[in-house]
């Protein structure tokens, strides 16, 4: 084989309906469906060259060499899609964020997404959006929902063949908002993957997950139908179940800082006087404050008065993951 290479780029995204707990690890087969929106000015790019002269896998994120568990994870999904083309070629994987490194946004969605679409064209796969977003989910769960465009839903599937994500409206469809009030911009203490893994300890894990049905209705109507009131209510309450989960389980893990209540409790106020605000927090103490693009100034305006705010990030509804 000589040398193939392609160039992707994806955008990560923000879960309204949470992804929380596996039923089969390795697969990444979730517990529950989601639904999130991609996030457009955020995206990860990343260029996969296959060589038949490296003796090994190289990953360069953001210009740094990666040695460990990051090359390794890259390593595992690259081997998986060598698979299924049937070759063993090593490749050098060169990956630029444009969201800051320590600005707390994860990154695995968009990595994942890029990673698989780039290694996926280099050799020559064909591939639907369906089976694309499947090879995602295997190296990041969220990033499965980064593969399609705009509002996505993440079907729990019966198995791998059926764990994929749809959009469920386009960019346009809804001029939301994300506002993303970074409160601290250090390495996250628990992961996602290791925070998956504690989900089943939490005697609540299974209450929110029997619910998860209903959620995902509400949700999915009321971005259908543009309804913010509703949006609101149901994203709060699903981020406020994680987070319950999360603070419940053994280990316990609180993922929130004074200045994340602080906004919070802000956001309730502004909604309260009529500003159409809702807050998501994923797992870290960053607060997604979503709303509708009229009334952004109103709320960068507040947020930016608030002491425990450090750095606000913008985003608006973003496309599918693309070749480049
Ligand atoms: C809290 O997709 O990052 O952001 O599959 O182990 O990479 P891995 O986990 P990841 O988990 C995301 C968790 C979340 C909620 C969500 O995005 O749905």
């Amino acid at each position: 084989m000589s040398v193939h290479a392609a160039t992707a780029v994806a955008c990560p995204n923000i879960a309204f309906i949470k992804y929380w707990g596996n039923r089969d690890h390795p697969t990444r087969l979730p517990e529950n469906g989601s639904i999130s929106m991609n996030l457009s000015e955020l995206t990860t790019r990343t260029r996969v060259t296959f060589d038949p002269s490296l003796p090994n896998d190289i990953f360069d994120l953001n210009g740094i060499r990666q040695t460990t568990a990051s090359l390794q994870r890259v390593t595992s999904h690259l081997n998986l899609i060598r698979g299924l083309r049937g070759v063993s070629t090593r490749a050098h994987v060169h990956s630029e964020n444009n969201f800051p490194a320590g600005a707390g946004i994860a990154s695995s969605a968009s990595a994942f997404a890029a990673l698989t679409l780039a290694a996926v064209n280099a050799l020559g796969l064909e591939m639907s959006e369906k089976d694309l977003s499947r090879l995602a989910r295997r190296g990041s769960g969220s990033a499965c929902r980064s593969i399609p465009s705009g509002f996505v839903e993440w079907y729990r599937g019966i198995s791998d063949i059926d764990s994929f994500a749809v959009s469920i409206a386009k960019p346009s469809h809804w001029d939301l908002v994300d506002c993303i009030a970074v409160v601290e911009s250090g390495h996250k203490k628990t992961g996602s993957t290791e925070g998956h893994k504690l989900a089943s300890t939490s005697p609540l894990q299974n209450a929110r997950v029997q619910d998860t049905d209903r959620r995902l209705d509400r949700c999915r109507d009321a971005i259908i139908a543009r309804d913010f009131e509703t949006f609101a209510e149901i994203i709060e309450q699903d981020s406020n179940l994680m987070h319950a989960v999360m603070m419940t389980s053994r280990p316990a893990l609180l993922y929130w800082e004074p200045a994340t209540i602080e906004i919070i409790k802000a956001v309730q106020t502004w909604r309260k006087a009529g500003i159409p605000a809702a807050y998501t927090v994923d797992a870290g103490p960053n607060v997604h404050i979503i709303s509708e693009a009229k009334s952004l100034d109103a709320i960068k305006h507040r947020l930016s008065s608030l002491p425990g705010v450090k750095e606000i990030l913008i985003a608006h509804p973003g496309g599918p993951a693309k070749i480049v």
